[in-house]
């Protein structure tokens, strides 16, 4: 009999729910536990220094408390800052988003022309440049960090006639450069595809971190999918603000079971490591 499959995910906040509902959908474990740090948000502009000692504590409540057999850093700034500290340090597979999304857009695009649209500190790693230019070293990168917009998403409060015009037309902009597609580099945006896809130009391609990513987890578990998405056990964890969370959470258009939604637990909320930045 195969074991239980556990798939720990992060994020800073409700950007990573894009993978956990994707995971979700496509039955990939019997249980997914997924933790929102909103106490530190936002990670997009902090360094590696300073988030190491953040996300150190969530890796092992996913480890010891949550029994993970894999975790995924659903996070674009955490993926492209941590992922080799992180997987020296932790004794069982950690995914990232940067790999497979960046694999999935050098696939779609036409014009070989992809605007990143991430943190300023992904951005400033040049971690999906440098991703691109590996799977394909003919595209060309274009790269925008919309920290006041990612700010917006994680307060629920994105889908506003304002925004709505600003973001059509940097999507307009863009395909006026001749760019064809958008890799969501921070998953706030990748949570809101849908919005992004409604906004885009004809022939637009907006790429979705979260899909690739489920099929490098799928790919770990050949056994998976065993049941329907129904007897999946959900638990989301949150570092900081639950009330404030949930009410964002119950705005969102997710496709989710019933879930048990707690506090992360107090005598690991800010680490041994962790200070408040
Ligand atoms: N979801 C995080 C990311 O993908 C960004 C949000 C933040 O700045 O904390 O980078």
């Amino acid at each position: 009999m195969t074991r239980r499959k556990i798939i720990g995910i992060i994020d800073s906040g409700v950007g990573g729910l894009s993978v956990l509902e994707t995971m979700y959908r496509l039955s990939l474990a019997e249980e997914i536990v997924y933790i929102a740090d909103p106490f530190y948000f936002p990670y997009g502009e902090k360094s590696k220094e300073e988030l190491l000692p953040i996300v150190r504590p969530l890796l092992r409540f996913l480890v010891e408390v949550g029994k993970a057999d894999v975790i995924v850093t659903a996070c674009g700034t955490v993926s492209s800052l941590c992922l080799p500290d992180l997987r020296s340090e932790f004794p069982l597979p950690i995914l990232g988003i940067l790999e497979p999304a960046c694999r999935e857009a050098v696939k779609v695009t036409v014009r070989k022309k992809i605007v990143v649209l991430a943190t300023r500190a992904t951005i400033r790693s040049g971690s999906f440049r440098e991703a691109l230019q590996i799977a394909d070293d003919s595209v060309e990168v274009y790269e925008e960090a919309w920290p006041e917009f990612i700010e917006a998403v994680e307060q629920g409060n994105f889908d506003t006639p304002r925004w709505r015009q600003w973001v059509g037309e940097q999507l307009r902009f863009f395909a006026e450069q001749g760019i064809d597609t958008a890799i969501m580099g921070c998953t706030h945006f990748a949570l809101i595809s849908r919005f992004f896809e409604e906004l885009a130009p004809a022939g637009f391609v907006i790429v979705n971190p979260a899909c690739a990513c489920a099929q490098e987890v799928q790919a770990l578990f050949p056994d998976y999918p065993l049941s329907p998405c129904g007897d999946q056990r959900l638990r989301i964890f949150v570092r900081g603000d639950l009330t404030h969370f949930q009410q964002v959470l119950s705005t969102l258009p997710l496709v989710l079971g019933d879930f048990e939604l707690s506090l992360f637990p107090s005598a690991l909320a800010l680490g041994s490591e962790a200070r408040c930045v």
